[in-house]
């Protein structure tokens, strides 16, 4: 699997994906025995039968984060249970007007530059000032927040193991304590004044009957900072690469905005912001005819199934109009992302605002993207792009 970690393959891994799905859609990797599964069906099996592939990746050895991401039923069901209503489709379009008041704020401080970074500038603070103020964090501090992202993401290299996992971990060490100490402050004042946050609510959350620990809680606050902004960043960037490929198809949503779901859909397809979950064999399992045993670490890749031409016609087109696209970008079954609307409503907005504002737009550095620094996401670390503005 060490051809996932090249910044080549990162920006563009659909090639290989292809040959892979034909030749060995199930693949062991001899270096450090992960079993990768490349096909529609096989990723389906994998994220739907979750007796048999559970998400305790700990099981497999590696190291336990305490989020629910990672936890089997029943403590799955509970601790998600604790959250779930504040990203019901319903909650999250009241969210709409401020998540708008946010985007037109970001975009107005590029207003008159015919360049800036579409990544930097815009995609990164936009979802992590939404997350910050639903759980109750200042939206001011996105900056440190994403910086803590950034290490945690950079956890993913340890399965690369060497001094580079090493470094990830002693650099994870760190932030945890600087979070720690962070979330401590966010809780106190809470403890003596409950508000109507995401933090308020887990302080008074019971599960079995007691409360939870402060450890808990901070799993909470790490899971939904990373999740809640790396792939709804890369979700717009990734949009942006797409319609600067493919500047038919900018122009057909262009003449239609009422397109702009279904665009933001072919971009999750085309460009899946999460390439790969995982999943760890819970017993022998037989998939794809081979025999997988219990105890494997097993990645589920997604963005690989999403251009399956065995369910997607034309997959490696990309098409701001397809239906049906029943893609697998956020997953499916028990661990369906709870954040799917909150970020379709981010992305739409996002993007639509950006539209509204600029007549073209076109990617502004000769240099290839820089991929973000782990195999399992997929967008640009940066995206300068050239803009011309719509004249008012
Ligand atoms: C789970 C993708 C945005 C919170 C997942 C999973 C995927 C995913 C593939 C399944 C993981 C698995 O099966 O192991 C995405 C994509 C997003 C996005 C592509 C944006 C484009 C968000 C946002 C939030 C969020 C905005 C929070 C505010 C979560 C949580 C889970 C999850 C908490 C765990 C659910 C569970 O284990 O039950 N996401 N996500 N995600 N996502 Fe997202």
């Amino acid at each position: 699997m060490r051809f996932l970690f090249s910044d080549d393959v990162r920006r563009d891994p659909y090639p290989w994906y292809a040959e892979l799905r034909r030749a060995s859609p199930v693949l062991r990797d001899p270096r450090t025995g992960t079993w990768m599964v490349f096909d529609y069906h096989g990723v389906r099996r994998a994220l739907d039968d979750h007796d048999a592939f559970g998400s305790d990746v700990s099981a497999a050895g590696y190291g336990n984060l305490g989020w629910f991401i990672f936890f089997d039923p029943p403590r799955h069901t509970k601790m998600r249970a604790l959250i779930s209503r504040a990203f019901t489709p319903r909650t999250v379009a009241g969210l709409e007007p401020r998540v708008r008041e946010i985007a037109r704020g970001l975009l107005d401080t590029t207003a008159g530059r015919d360049a800036f970074d579409v990544v930097g500038d815009f995609a990164v603070p936009l979802p992590l000032m939404v997350i910050a103020e639903l759980l109750g964090a200042p939206a001011d501090d996105w900056s440190r927040f994403r910086r803590w992202s950034d290490v945690i993401l950079e956890l993913a290299l340890t399965l690369q193991g060497g001094a580079e996992a090493q470094h990830a971990v002693a650099a994870f060490t760190a932030v945890r304590a600087e979070m720690a100490r962070y979330l401590a402050e966010l809780l106190d004042v809470r403890r003596d004044a409950p508000r109507d946050d995401l933090l308020s609510r887990l302080l008074a959350a019971e599960v079995d009957g007691s409360r939870l620990s402060d450890g808990e809680i901070l799993a909470f606050f790490q899971l939904l900072l990373l999740a809640g902004h790396e792939t709804t960043t890369n979700l717009i960037g990734n949009a942006v690469i797409s319609f600067a490929e493919h500047p038919e198809q900018l122009a057909r949503l262009r003449a239609d905005p009422t397109l702009l779901p279904s665009a933001v859909e072919e971009v999750l397809r085309y460009r899946s912001p999460v390439q790969a979950v995982f999943r760890v064999t819970r017993r022998d399992v037989t998939l794809g005819g081979h025999a997988i045993p219990a105890r494997s670490l097993v990645l589920a890749m997604i963005g690989s199934a999403n251009r399956d031409p065995s369910r997607f016609p034309a997959p490696d087109a990309f098409d701001v109009a397809r239906a049906p696209n029943a893609h697998v970008a956020f997953g499916h079954g028990i661990h369906f992302c709870l954040g799917a609307p909150l970020s379709r409503l981010e992305a739409r907005v996002a993007l639509g605002e950006l539209l509204a504002r600029t007549e073209t737009i076109a990617l502004a550095d000769d240099q290839p993207w820089e991929p973000r620094a782990a195999f399992h996401v997929h967008g640009a670390t940066r995206l300068p792009i050239h803009v011309t503005p719509r004249s008012a």
